[in-house]
């Protein structure tokens, strides 16, 4: 009985592991400078500062400039490196980011990996306010 009872909280313990979001990220391995970046508040504030007055000028719900609403939660981590290592996007290419610094980028980069698609957990003190 008591076996039954130690497995059966394993099992319960280990669903609920496996049940949780992904764990936040503190740091971003960036592609192109090949240097690991570890987030600390002040590089986050200023990602989030910049994303929201250059990104956002044009990215923001129903504007009139034919960019797409974007905002953290729009792409999974892989997705918004892609973005800053490929530089695919029609805005990077037409000179939009050109007031940018390569810090600056990759500082909404990291920011914007942070609070990602599924980055969200519940459990973890960083994600708190
Ligand atoms: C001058 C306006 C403008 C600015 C500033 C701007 N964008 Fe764009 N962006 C556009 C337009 C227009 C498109 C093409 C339409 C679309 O796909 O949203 C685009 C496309 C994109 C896309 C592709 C959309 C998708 O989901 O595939 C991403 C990602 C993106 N921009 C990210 C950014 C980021 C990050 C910044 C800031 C570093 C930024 N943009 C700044 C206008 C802008």
């Amino acid at each position: 009985m008591k076996k039954i009872a130690i497995v059966l909280i394993c099992g319960f313990l280990l669903l609920n592991l496996l049940s949780r979001a992904e764990a936040s990220p503190i740091k971003r391995c960036d592609k192109t400078t090949k240097i690991c970046r570890i987030f600390t508040h002040e590089t986050l504030w200023d990602g989030y500062k910049l994303f929201r007055s250059n990104c956002k000028s044009c990215h923001y719900r129903g504007n009139k400039k034919h960019a797409k609403f974007l905002y953290t939660e729009s792409k999974v981590r892989k997705g918004w490196n892609r973005v800053f290592d490929e530089k695919y996007t029609r805005c990077a290419k037409d000179g939009s980011w050109g007031k940018l610094t390569k810090e600056q980028l990759a500082r909404i980069n990291d920011y914007l990996f942070k609070n990602a698609a599924d980055t969200y957990d519940p459990y973890d003190a960083t994600d708190c306010g």
